[in-house]
């Protein structure tokens, strides 16, 4: 076989976020969290989207094959105050959507990608079931908006991450910390999503309601080590399952007890798989804070620029086998999966090789019915700022130009083709040839 192809109707897209490329986020708590120097840069104008550059980053998906994109609303500018709603944002917003729709490509529309107005988090946010009240209000009037163009919703983007990086690890802003209200957190998000689907569905009922988890495996550093594993099983349970078994018991299970949220049950019409790599994990002794539980690369992995991912394709295949034994026939979209690349000298392999394992997925029975790279364009890292490029285009911040890199043309390709063929590896990511297409003589 020369060329392995995806099912037909398959979505081809990009995923970004609006505080990574909108640009001029003033209202919420990101923006306070730059000005309070705990970024490595400030978002700025990011990719300019708010200033009307989405249409050309529109037209560069269109025209290199793209038929879907997934992004995000900025609750503080649909909200910017308690009590008063923004007409011309929502409206800006539908011009987007609009504006997808008109040049053929699938909007995906996440309502909550890690940020939060900024009178949400002078309130504690999250960490109050308050806000569950408020997140349906917003995601009402949002709906209302946007379902002439939009049918196919996000809820929360990777609340695992939102509440271990915020209240956990620190490095997102978060009002109080500790795992006791990184729990509460949790559980307020689980019961703001149900929430959401259900308002969702009630507006409009064919919609497809999903959220996005970011899922990662794990192994034990040493699978002999009955340590390693027992701290490679609460790593993993800690990150990865919460959500997910609150939604299929309407229970969470945490290390702090169980917390029922019945609503949650079931409120999913889609899983969204956020995929980038694997974690190794070994008992350690300094690692209090993080339960002694040490997560890292081993030393010879495939790394990424900055060593933030290592390049391990078999995971995504993991962690959709995982995700359809876990919730079978439930149709799964990739909705992230890319590295952090300036030289692009990484994307194509990882690239290739991850659509391969997608492809396994599909040849295996499994519901994957869609692919969003992350990203379209560099944007904005979060605490890490501008040091990591997740494009296919580059972006040069200051002048807001767009550099085409090779992965572009490799990605067009695919699309295009609905499928990944041995002349786009052999021309674009030649050193995994023999990995993907083995024992092929040409
Ligand atoms: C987040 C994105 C982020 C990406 C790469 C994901 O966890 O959803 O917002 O840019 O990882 O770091």
């Amino acid at each position: 076989m020369t060329t392995y192809h995806f099912p037909r109707g398959f979505l081809w897209g990009t995923a970004t976020a609006s505080h990574q490329v909108e640009g001029n986020n003033t209202n919420n708590n990101w923006y306070r969290w730059e000005q309070d120097g705990k970024t490595k840069h400030h978002s700025g104008l990011a990719c300019d989207w708010w200033g009307g550059r989405w249409r050309e980053d529109m037209d560069r998906a269109v025209e290199t094959g793209q038929n879907a994109h997934r992004f995000s609303i900025e609750w503080s500018r649909i909200q910017p105050e308690p009590d008063r709603w923004d007409e011309d944002a929502l409206e800006k917003y539908r011009a987007m959507a609009r504006g997808m729709v008109e040049r053929g490509i699938t909007p995906m529309v996440t309502l909550h990608h890690f940020t939060d107005p900024f009178w949400l988090y002078e309130r504690c946010g999250w960490e109050k079931e308050e806000t569950v009240a408020l997140f349906e209000k917003y995601v009402r009037k949002v709906v209302e908006a946007l379902k002439e163009y939009v049918n196919l919703w996000t809820t929360i983007n990777e609340p695992n991450i939102y509440s271990l990086s915020g209240y956990v690890s620190g490095d997102f802003p978060a009002c109080n910390k500790g795992l006791a209200v990184a729990v509460r957190v949790l559980a307020n998000l689980l019961r703001g999503h149900a929430a959401a689907y259900h308002v969702i569905h009630q507006i409009q009922p064919e919609a497809r309601v999903g959220y996005a988890l970011h899922y990662r495996p794990m192994v034990p550093a040493n699978s002999w080590s009955p340590l390693d594993r027992l701290m490679r099983n609460i790593q993993y349970s800690g990150v990865n399952l919460a959500f997910p078994t609150g939604i299929s018991t309407g229970v969470i299970r945490t290390p702090l007890g169980k917390i029922s949220i019945p609503q949650a049950r079931g409120t999913q019409d889609f899983l969204g798989l956020n995929y980038y790599s694997v974690d190794t994990v070994k008992f350690d002794l300094t690692k209090a804070k993080e339960m002694f539980g040490k997560r890292f690369y081993p030393a010879d992995s495939d790394f990424s620029a900055t060593k933030f991912i290592a390049n391990i394709p078999e995971g995504l295949y993991q962690s959709i086998e995982w995700i359809a034994k876990t919730y079978p026939d439930l149709p799964i979209l990739i909705t992230e999966n890319g590295v952090e690349d300036p030289a692009d000298a990484m994307r194509p392999r990882y690239l290739a090789q991850h659509l391969h394992q997608a492809w396994r997925a599909v040849n295996y029975g499994f519901p994957v019915k869609g692919y969003f790279h992350w990203s379209l364009v560099d944007n904005f890292e979060w605490e890490r700022g501008w040091t990591q490029r997740f494009g296919l285009w580059g972006l040069e911040v200051e002048t807001q130009a767009r550099i085409r890199r090779p992965s572009v043309d490799f990605y067009a390709a695919i699309c295009k083709e609905n499928g990944i063929s041995r002349a786009m590896v052999e021309q674009y990511a030649p050193e995994v040839l023999e990995k993907i297409f083995p024992n092929v003589t040409p």
